[in-house]
């Protein structure tokens, strides 16, 4: 069902626990009237797309400012070119990563908000991005098990994420991905707002304090249901689309496509505003 908020903006539902389409005039949402508006949707719908919106990397970035604060990339980038392309993109390495359930920047001690992606070129097959709503998955474990989860938390690493997609690194590697660091979260956040989501992600290696077993069925049980159809939204990229999602309770990822495919998508991202609390 369509929705006209009352500034004229358009919307509508994708799934009910996951994700809106936002139709709106190109110079309306570069001028900032419909921000509030989108932050809102944002945190209440997880994703949001804006099919063929069509932005050139300074209105996405123009955008981007007009719903807070732009963080630069590593690389000191407003505007991030994501390809596994090594000659398109200067984070190749890391982005294998994006190929497995994650949330951005798990690393930092605040997060970023909300990560901004618009297509420029597709892969031929392949290459769609799906999200899942954490907030969603956590509202809907039964009380007995949001009980065993109370307290719990997990350490989680970009060296972990580095075993699924190259299991025998060489040790120069590993040591470099070792740098990133380490970083104990718990297991469900307590947002600002009252509400919890579930922090998952293959950043997430073992519960704190609990047999390595053990933690690993619980870890992987938690994210094959946080990602399981209800809470799950496939998004299928036509050129030009831009999709944006609350990094503070979605995960994400790419589906698998060829590195030579020359799918390339820009991104730009937003501060985070809270850290992970229990
Ligand atoms: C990212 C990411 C997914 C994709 O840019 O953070 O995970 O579909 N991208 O490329
Ligand atoms: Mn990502």
């Amino acid at each position: 069902m369509t929705d006209v908020l009352q500034s004229g903006l358009e919307t509508a539902d994708i799934k009910p626990n996951i994700g809106s389409v936002i139709r709106a005039d190109k110079q309306a949402l570069l001028s900032g009237e419909h921000a509030g508006e989108i932050r809102n949707l944002l945190e209440a719908r997880g994703v949001l797309v804006f099919p063929r919106i069509n932005f050139t990397d300074e209105e996405q970035l123009r955008f981007t400012e007009t719903l807070g604060t732009v963080v630069r990339e590593r690389t000191g980038e407003d505007v991030f070119t994501v390809s596994l392309d090594p000659e398109k993109s200067t984070g190749v390495e890391y982005l294998k990563g994006s190929l497995y359930w994650h949330f951005d920047g798990t690393m930092q001690p605040v997060p970023i908000l909300s990560s901004i992606l618009c297509a420029k070129v597709l892969s031929a097959t392949g290459g769609n991005t799906e999200f899942a709503s954490t907030y969603a998955a956590y509202d809907a474990l039964s009380d007995e098990k949001k009980a065993e989860l109370e307290g719990l938390s997990a350490m989680h690493s970009a060296w972990s994420s580095l075993f699924y997609y190259d299991p025998e690194p060489d040790q120069a590697k590993l040591e470099m991905f070792m740098d990133v660091g380490d970083i104990e979260l718990p297991l469900v956040w307590t947002h600002k707002s009252g509400r919890k989501s579930l922090v998952l992600g293959c950043t997430a290696r073992n519960i704190v304090g609990m047999d390595n077993k053990q933690g690993t069925r619980l870890l992987n049980g938690l994210r094959e249901w946080a990602t399981s159809e209800p809470f799950r939204y496939v998004h299928e990229w036509s050129v030009g689309d831009m999709v944006m999602w609350d990094n503070t309770g979605t995960l994400h990822r790419a589906t698998p496509y060829p590195l030579d495919s020359g799918r390339e998508l820009h991104r730009t991202k937003l501060e985070g505003e809270e850290p992970i609390r229990a």
